[in-house]
């Protein structure tokens, strides 16, 4: 197996971009991949400065189309490993079909499109040529959301009854979108960012959270889309109630106009012997209540097994913090992390071993199908009066 470092090429990212930055620092994080060429702006000669202004030294194209099919024609080592996906939502389908029938691995934001036959065809696809595929969600990668994940499918807290999942920001109470924020314009836009603004963007977070730790899916749901801010085509606020697929029943709720609050993703799970309760603005740990005892924090990398609580804890899930608790992980080590084991992955397919892409370290194809799988029957829901919406499966 070669330890040269992965190739990456970025799709987006010029122009006073935003997530392209904590990616392209995780990229770089472990020394084990780098960035290499990018696409990084509609305009093919913008494009091509951007790249050169770049803080390294990369290779830039004029379009992702011509990224894609110059990199699918060289040899493994040379070409791109794997392509990271960060324009806005309605860029997201076209590249990524186009790197996965050119047989190029990818990494591709939320929400994964911005329609659910969109996010169909890549399932498909991705299916069909049995290539690495990852979604950014990036709150997955704290050490604390896999902790999360083995203390509650473990069954600790024994059967899930409620769950409390939320993604509350108030950066969208007033119009940003007329202040020159090209995050704001493009998301308060239905052409570029789907049929959901506040659900599409964050609200998938939440969903995400949810079923990554508790395992549960979404069998119905009534949703409520609000417009709070005028003069918005779509929705700044979106709350959904819940029925799991074990009988609980859960809130995932989302807000863009709730002021004082910055990245606010949390999640409580209330289950028949005790209470998670986590919040991404404080990664670091996870409190669990138990009836008639003192609330139990636990902190990365400072856990024990058997300790009262927790029974055996899987030795991958002990040893896999970077650095010792009290040093702080946070946004840029939760990419990382993401980054970390989609690189795996990327290795073993290039070297045409199996590959896990089973959606235990990161998001996948088919967890982005389900965000948009949720957020479409939120809309229907909406549109009939808040009336209850199966959830659509994946064939
Ligand atoms: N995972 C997360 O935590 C997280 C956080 C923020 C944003 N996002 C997602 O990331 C994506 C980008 O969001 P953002 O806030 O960084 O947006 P942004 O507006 O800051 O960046 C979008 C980038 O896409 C580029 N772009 C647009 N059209 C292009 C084209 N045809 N070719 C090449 N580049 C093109 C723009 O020039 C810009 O560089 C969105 O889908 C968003 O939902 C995810």
């Amino acid at each position: 197996m070669s330890n040269r470092p992965l190739n990456v090429g970025l799709i987006g990212g010029g122009g006073g971009a935003f997530i392209v930055h904590p990616h392209q620092k995780a990229i770089h994080f472990d020394g084990t991949r780098r960035v290499t060429c990018a696409a990084l702006y509609p305009d093919p000669d913008k494009a091509l400065q951007m790249a050169a202004d770049w803080p390294y030294p990369i290779k830039g194209y004029r379009s992702y189309d011509e990224m894609i099919a110059a990199e699918a024609k060289k040899p493994l080592g040379e070409r791109i490993d794997y392509a990271l996906i960060v324009t806005p939502n309605h860029l997201h389908f076209d590249p990524a079909m186009k790197c996965i029938q050119a047989g190029i691995s990818s990494d591709l934001e939320k929400p994964v499109t911005v329609s659910l036959d969109q996010a169909t065809q890549l399932v498909h696809a991705v299916k069909a040529k049995k290539i690495p595929f990852g979604v950014a969600h990036t709150y997955l990668g704290h050490w604390s959301s896999l902790f999360s994940r083995f203390i509650v499918r473990s069954g600790l807290l024994g059967e899930v009854r409620w769950v409390d999942a939320y993604y509350i920001q108030g950066w969208l109470a007033q119009r940003t979108e007329d202040q020159g924020v090209q995050q704001a314009e493009w998301r308060v836009d239905p052409k570029r960012a789907g049929l959901s603004n506040c659900g599409g963007d964050i609200g998938t977070h939440a969903l995400m959270q949810l079923r990554f730790v508790t395992g549960l899916e979404v069998t119905e749901l009534m949703g409520h889309l609000e417009r709070f801010v005028a003069g918005r085509q779509l929705d700044d606020h979106f709350t959904v109630h819940v029925k799991l697929n074990n009988g609980g029943r859960a809130l995932v709720r989302a807000s863009q106009i709730a002021i004082g609050h910055k990245n606010d993703l949390g999640i409580e799970v209330n289950g028949t012997k005790g209470t998670l309760v986590w919040r991404q603005e404080e990664p670091e740990q996870v409190t669990i209540m138990l009836p008639g005892q003192p609330d139990r924090v636990y902190w990365r990398s400072a856990v024990a097994a058997n300790d009262g609580f927790l029974g055996d804890v899987p030795e991958w899930l002990l040893k896999e913090p970077t650095i010792p608790s009290g040093h702080p992980e946070a946004f840029h080590d939760a990419f990382a992390r993401l980054h970390r084991y989609f690189e795996k992955d990327v290795r073993a397919y290039n070297d045409g071993k199996p590959f896990e892409c089973d959606g235990s370290k990161y998001a996948t194809i088919e967890d982005g199908w389900m965000g948009i799988a949720f957020v479409t029957a939120a809309v229907e829901s909406n549109q009939k009066e808040n009336a209850w919406v199966k959830m659509k499966t994946l064939a």
